[in-house]
Formats: structure tokens, C-alpha cells, sequence
């Protein structure tokens, strides 16, 4: 491992006030979005896709970094360029995915376990070899009725760990995905508090596995309340539970913290990354970005539809999304910019 390589991969991934773009939906995922448009769950309608979006022109004025799946960094466009070299060549840095998803978790009804730490070793390398600067591993924590259980916490917390330190031998900056559903009745209040203690058991083990908290990027979820609470708090009240919670339990030597989306309206989720940085600018010890995927794509993608007609006008709400996502890194995003 050479730690300079791995703190510069991750400046440039938080430079300029850009984001990443996650385009790392696994094929069921991406079939599943796919499916509701109408448009063929195919091997090669996956790949026009990421096609569309690896070629968007000026993607990587907002875009510093694109999460990628194993079947995508495998494809190509049509004239033969694989994505990675695309990517590349567009001064975004390619990501992989590399866990296998989120299971059942033995014992624990209602929670999950990411798989994926098995063969890690040899897959990095692999990626390594494709191009690959930066991975992913995202871990999914449910509120519910006496969930999450500190063992759950526990295990994805250290499955997460284990994850980071593999990928900084490999020279990959890993992205440390823990993940609050969204979905459930909680209140902000009980996201805040679930939040606050996943990130505490995150760090605790990040720090136990020896990794090297200036080459790692967090991507955490923003703090909101569920889904089908009947209170929803406003934009600058998300803003203040959220940062205040990463305050308390994100080191300051941690370069950047990049948000997911987890399925808010594309505009609310610009809207609050904004006021975060608005609000906070100049208290916040690292930068503080974004990691969408729905919040980038599903414009686009309800736009393509499976078009080859449509790429352009698909591309170009693709494009907006990033430039408002960006914009929002540096508290200059209004809902003046949607519309234009
Ligand atoms: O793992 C999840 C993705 O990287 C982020 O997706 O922004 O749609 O939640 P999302």
C-alpha cells in the first residue's frame, strides 16, 4: 500500500466541488428500473445505457468519479472503448462495486448482512488491473421495531472495515457505504439516533482494521425521517440533524463525505445537500458532496426509455442533475436552476 497514492485518488475524488456518480446498480436492480419503463432487461440494453451515460458530453465538469458494476466494467462502448478508458479519458476516475449485496442476516429477523469479503483480495486486484481506482461496498441498516440490534451494527461494521482495509492493500480508495433505510415510519429523531451510532461503530472498527482515514471517503445516508412519517421535517431542519450528526462522529481527517441518495425526489435531495453546505460552510472539517445514483439518473432514464432517438435529451437532464448536484456542493443551488 502507498498511502500518498491513496490520500491523492482521494482528494481528486472530492476536488473542484464535484461528485460521484453511482452507476453501480447490479443487473436484478437495473432490470427492476428497467422493467418499469418498458425498457428490455438485456445484457446489451445495460449496456446502451451506461453507454449514454459514460458518453454524456461534459459529465466530468460536475462528475469526478463513476461507481461502476463487474458486468459494466467489463462492456464497452460500441467503437470498442471500454468504459473505464472512457471514463478516463473524460478526467472521471472509474469505481467498482465489489460487495455482493446485502442478505439476510442468520438469526437477526428483519436485518441484513452485506456478503462479498470472500475472493476480495484477487477481485480488487482484478479491478485494479482494469482501471479501477476506487471501490464500493455498501451496508444496509433497517429502523424498526427493536432493530437495529447493536449485533448488526456490529458485523456490517466490521464487514465494512475488513472491506476498507483490502481495498487500500489493493491501492483503491475505498467508499464506506453504511446505509439507514429511508423506508418505515421513524422520525428524523430516531434516524438521528441510529445514524449517530451506526457511524460510531463504522469508525470504531475503520480505526481497529488499521485503515487510513485520509484515503477513504464516507458515503453515508442523509439524516431524514421515514418514508411514512407523518411529520417530514423541512429542508434546513434535515440539513442541521445531518450535519450535526456527522460533526459528532466523523473524524476530520476524513477527506470527503459523499452522500447516496436512497430514493428522495432528485430536487429535495440537491435542495438539502445544499443547505448543508450553505449552513455550515465554514464549520465542516471535510467536503461534503454527493454519491447519487436515482438522484442523477432517473431523470435520464425515464427520458431514454430505451430510445436510441432519445439519447441527447437524456443526456442533457443527466448533465442538469449533475450541474445542480455540484452546485449544491457549493451552496449556489436554487430551485431557479430547475426548469432551465
Ligand atoms: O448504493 C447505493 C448507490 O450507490 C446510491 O444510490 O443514490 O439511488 O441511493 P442512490
Amino acid at each position: 500500500m502507498n498511502p500518498q497514492i491513496l490520500i491523492d485518488t482521494a482528494s481528486q475524488l472530492v476536488a473542484d466541488h464535484k461528485g460521484l456518480l453511482a452507476m453501480d446498480e447490479s443487473d436484478p436492480t437495473c432490470n427492476k428500473r428497467f422493467a418499469k419503463l418498458g425498457i428490455p432487461q438485456t445484457a446489451d440494453a445495460r449496456r446502451a445505457y451506461r453507454e449514454l451515460i459514460v458518453t454524456a458530453p461534459g459529465l466530468g465538469e460536475s462528475i469526478s468519479g463513476a461507481i461502476l458494476y463487474d458486468e459494466t466494467i467489463r462492456q464497452q462502448k460500441k467503437d470498442g472503448t471500454p468504459f473505464a478508458k472512457a471514463l478516463a479519458a473524460a478526467g472521471i476516475v472509474p469505481g467498482i462495486k465489489v460487495d455482493t449485496g446485502a442478505k439476510d442476516m442468520a438469526a437477526h429477523p428483519g436485518e441484513k448482512i452485506t456478503e462479498g469479503l470472500d475472493g476480495l483480495r484477487e477481485r480488487l486486484a482484478e479491478y485494479f488491473q482494469m482501471g479501477a481506482r476506487f471501490a464500493k461496498w455498501r451496508a444496509v441498516i433497517t429502523i424498526g421495531e427493536n432493530i437495529p440490534s447493536r449485533s448488526c451494527l456490529e458485523a456490517n461494521a466490521q464487514t465494512l472495515a475488513r472491506y476498507a482495509a483490502l481495498c487500500q492493500e489493493a491501492g483503491l480508495v475505498p467508499i464506506v457505504e453504511p446505509e439507514v433505510l429511508m423506508d418505515g415510519a421513524h422520525t428524523l429523531e430516531q434516524c438521528r439516533r441510529v445514524t449517530e451510532e451506526t457511524l460510531r461503530n463504522v469508525f470504531i472498527q475503520l480505526n481497529c482494521q488499521r485503515v487510513l482515514l485520509e484515503g477513504m471517503i464516507l458515503k453515508p445516508n442523509m439524516v431524514l425521517p421515514g418514508l411514512d412519517c407523518p411529520t417530514q421535517e423541512s429542508v434546513d431542519e434535515v440539513a442541521d440533524a445531518t450535519v450535526k450528526t456527522l460533526l459528532r462522529t466523523v473524524p476530520a481527517a476524513v477527506p470527503g463525505i459523499a452522500f447516496l441518495s436512497g430514493g428522495q425526489p432528485s430536487e429535495l435531495a440537491s435542495a438539502r445537500l445544499n443547505a448543508m453546505n450553505v449552513r455550515f460552510k465554514s464549520r465542516m472539517p471535510w467536503a461534503l458532496t454527493f454519491s447519487f445514483s436515482r438522484a442523477i439518473q432517473q431523470p435520464a432514464l425515464e427520458i431514454w426509455q430505451g430510445q436510441e432517438a432519445k439519447v441527447k435529451s437524456a443526456q442533457q437532464a443527466l448533465i442538469h442533475r449533475a450541474q445542480c448536484n455540484r452546485a449544491a456542493r457549493l451552496g449556489a443551488y436554487s430551485a431557479a436552476m430547475e426548469g432551465t
